[in-house]
């Protein structure tokens, strides 16, 4: 163990206290969430100096996570690309708009941040093996980890997980339990078998994939100057929550001065925490048969919303909801004007900017971060991208030039 960082868990409503070395993800007093809690006060960390001679990555922060930094298990994940985009930001209406590209992790989505740490605190805890419920992002990055770790992968799927998930799992040796119902059925299933089959959970649920996740905050706080907002797609409510506590931690060290405002976006057809939010709710209310196009975060129970409320509130952000058509024109509008491929849950992010600038919420004048949380290759649909141009024709030089010529002649850029 890494005895440099004082750390514990903590549960979020009754403070109950547990060591690191707890196994269980929710408090055994009063069952709700915890937190890992790291005492500031104590860690190494006072300026960004300490970082700035290492490689980019979720263990560059290495300070700041408390799991033995020796024994990780990781795949170079974090470091993604920050994307400057000047002509998506006209489409939007900001002056200034940025993806932060985790499509670019190792499995192609955020959960690789998480997975590395959580991954890694598995094997310090011995665990005899691993398991999740996923949308299918979950399901890949865990089974790429527990391959790397040796660790024995349980995932269990909902009816209409992305292709290229599932494939991922099966090809990095997960076993793979796909039910016919919905990724909150699957999540229940998974907390109620947990305990009997003696597995390690590793949903969001359990707080330490949120450690790893928080860098996604570190790095944004290195690499965007001056006052921004952030954007995130918001399903199961753990990664907006990570990225609000990398911020509180870093505002807490002195690092930064001020903490950007955080924005969740979900969809119309899964979204609970927005309409909490705006309703101005203290509880969320389950929507029982969650649809989205975007499969990602098709979940009506997210059961990390109180934290995600947290981040709402005290980051003075807000929420915004999307329908299926406008997360399927941003996920074009990324594509076609800025050349990057995302998911459509990671569209939304963008969806849902343009939306609050066209009611007036977001000034034209920010400077916004959108969270593209995935890859676009993980769900390949090429009849979401129509109308496009496929040319099939036999391998003959004067008719493909005839053609050529006529589709040129009225060819205009989508
Ligand atoms: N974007 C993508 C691409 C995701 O896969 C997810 C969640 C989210 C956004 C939402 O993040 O749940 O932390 O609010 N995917 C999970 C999964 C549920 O099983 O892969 P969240």
């Amino acid at each position: 163990m890494n005895q440099r960082i004082d750390a514990w868990l903590q549960c979020i409503s009754c403070r109950s206290i547990y060591p690191l070395d707890y196994r269980g993800y929710a408090c055994e007093k009063c069952g709700d969430l915890l937190d890992v809690v790291l005492d500031l006060d104590k860690v190494e960390v006072r300026s960004w100096s300490i970082f700035r001679d290492r490689s980019r990555g979720v263990w560059r922060y290495r300070e700041l996570i408390p799991v033995d930094f020796s024994k990780r298990v990781t795949l170079r994940e974090g470091g993604t690309p920050l994307i400057d985009c000047k002509r998506l930001n006209e489409w939007v209406g900001v002056k200034e708009l940025y993806l932060k590209f985790e499509g670019a992790n190792p499995t192609g989505s955020f959960k690789d941040r998480g997975m590395t740490v959580a991954v890694t605190k598995a094997l310090e805890l011995n665990v005899r093996g691993v398991i999740c419920a996923s949308t299918g992002n979950t399901a890949a990055s865990l089974a790429a980890y527990a391959s790397r770790a040796g660790l024995p992968c349980i995932t269990i799927i909902p009816e209409g997980a992305a292709l290229g998930k599932i494939f991922q799992a099966i090809a990095y040796g997960a076993i793979l339990i796909k039910i016919k119902g919905s990724f909150d059925q699957a999540l229940k299933i998974v907390i109620s078998v947990v305990g009997e089959l003696g597995l390690y959970l590793l949903n969001s649920i359990n707080t330490w994939r949120l450690e790893g996740q928080k860098t996604l905050g570190y790095e944004l706080a290195e690499e965007v100057d001056g006052e921004y907002l952030v954007s995130v797609p918001v399903g199961n409510c753990g990664n907006i929550a990570a990225i609000w506590k990398g911020f509180s931690e870093l505002k807490y060290l002195g690092l930064i001065d001020e903490a950007p405002r955080m924005f969740g976006v979900q969809a119309e057809g899964a979204s609970p925490f927005a309409k909490m939010v705006e309703e101005c709710r203290e509880k969320i209310e389950p929507v029982e048969n969650p649809q989205t196009i975007a499969s990602a975060i098709r979940i009506g129970r997210p059961v990390n919303w109180k934290k995600a409320l947290r981040a709402v509130r005290e980051s003075r952000g807000g929420v915004e909801v999307v329908s299926d058509g406008e997360i399927l024109e941003a996920q074009r509008a990324i594509a076609r004007l800025e050349g990057l491929g995302v998911e459509p849950a990671s569209a939304a992010s963008v969806a849902g900017v343009k939306k609050m600038v066209a009611e007036g919420r977001i000034d034209r004048g920010e400077k916004v971060v959108c969270i593209c949380t995935g890859h676009l290759l993980k769900d390949p649909n090429p009849d979401l991208f129509k109308p496009f141009t496929i040319l099939e024709t036999e391998p003959d030089l004067q008719k493909i030039i005839k053609e050529l010529t006529e589709i040129t002649s009225i060819i205009k850029i989508q």
